[in-house]
């Protein structure tokens, strides 16, 4: 099991390890308000959809512990607006709005409590979702697994890892327990322009682990997909559409096309709270747009030309027909993914 702590709520605080300074700092930034966790998503302290979505939980226990001075009718006000303004935090992931939804209906279902008490059932309830994300992930890196082959070479893109989730991971989750289940793997990571999630995070967490692997420049995946020296791709999810178009990020889509072109099986990894049922496909998934900056400067040195224009959407959307399977907690989903994946919402 990873010893990597990625978020953790205790003293009435939430700790996250502060991503944007991995891996030459190992430092927690500390949320004591829920506008501290908006910040969080949206700088980035945090991210990977799963652990974006129980922060974001955490930041509505810290909404509820700030407005309990409030009478009641303004507290509830009060704590509408806080889940609004963490709601729309970042727009990609779908596990962020998937879990103030169920944060949202446990403030309506007990608003006849006292406050201090329904900040107990706030508080209960992201544990809750916190503690499923662990254990979904063990289940999902057990099916995972089960594709792996002995002595596979696997490409990944970004980080899925502990530190995208509450702990263990979702691609890399599965890489882990190959790893650990005696499997002869070696790994590719993409660095992942422009944040570097990659070279950053997933570098810190194979190495970490002991997992053997290289890193490569982002350019590098075609080659060696190309000259048949990948057996198999792992990448996470944002969000997944009903028929199988997957928001991933930025560069994904790119892999997928050559992965189709050379015959690698390309998965998606990730928990069933990263699809979204109430969309047909990936046409409907709104495309974050960062700022410039991650890409005119590197960890804040320039290295493009003042005035340059530039266009940075964090994600891109993978055709379902691109994809060979997508592994859940439930199970692996196999084409034809609009039936499929219908199922599993049952
Ligand atoms: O912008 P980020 O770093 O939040 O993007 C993360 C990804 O795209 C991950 O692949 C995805 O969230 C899955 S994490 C288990």
């Amino acid at each position: 099991m990873s010893k990597i702590k990625t978020i953790e709520f205790k003293d009435e605080k939430l700790f996250l390890l502060d991503q944007r300074k991995l891996p030459t700092d190992y430092e927690f930034f500390v949320c004591e308000t829920f506008e501290d966790v908006d910040f969080a998503i949206k700088d980035m302290v945090v991210r990977g959809a799963p652990a974006i979505g129980a922060a974001a939980a955490y930041g509505v226990v810290l909404a509820a512990r700030q407005f309990m001075k409030y009478d009641k009718e303004d507290f509830i006000k009060r704590m509408y607006e806080a889940c609004n303004v963490l709601y729309n935090s970042r727009p990609t992931a779908v596990n962020l709005m998937w879990a103030i939804k169920r944060m949202r209906k446990v403030l309506e279902e007990n608003r006849s409590l006292e406050t201090e008490e329904i900040y107990e059932k706030l508080r209960e309830e992201a544990d809750s979702i916190f503690k499923e994300d662990l254990s979904t992930n063990k289940k999902i890196a057990e099916f995972g697994n089960s594709i792996v082959p002995q002595k596979a070479i696997i490409l990944t893109h970004c980080n899925t890892g502990a530190l995208a989730t509450t702990g263990y991971g979702t691609a890399l989750g599965v890489i882990r327990e190959a790893f650990y289940s005696g499997k002869d793997i070696f790994v590719y990571a993409d660095e992942t322009r422009p944040r570097l999630q990659g070279a950053r995070l997933t570098a810190w967490e194979l190495a970490q682990e002991g997992i053997p692997s290289k890193l490569i420049a982002d350019s590098v995946a075609a080659t060696l997909i190309r000259d048949g020296k990948i057996d198999l791709i792992l990448v996470g999810a944002d969000r997944i559409a009903s028929n199988g178009d997957t928001a991933n990020k930025i560069g994904t889509f790119m892999l997928s096309v050559i992965a189709k072109v050379y015959g690698v099986p390309f998965y998606i990894v990730a928990p069933t709270t990263t699809i979204d049922f109430d969309i047909e496909s990936g046409k409907e998934i709104k495309i974050e747009e960062r700022s410039a900056e991650e890409v005119t400067h590197i960890s804040g040195v320039r290295i493009a030309p003042e005035g340059i224009d530039v266009y940075n959407p964090a994600f891109d959307v993978t055709p379902g027909e691109n994809i060979t399977g997508i592994i859940t907690e439930k199970g692996i989903v196999k084409k034809p993914f609009k039936e499929n994946i219908l199922k599993l919402r049952e």
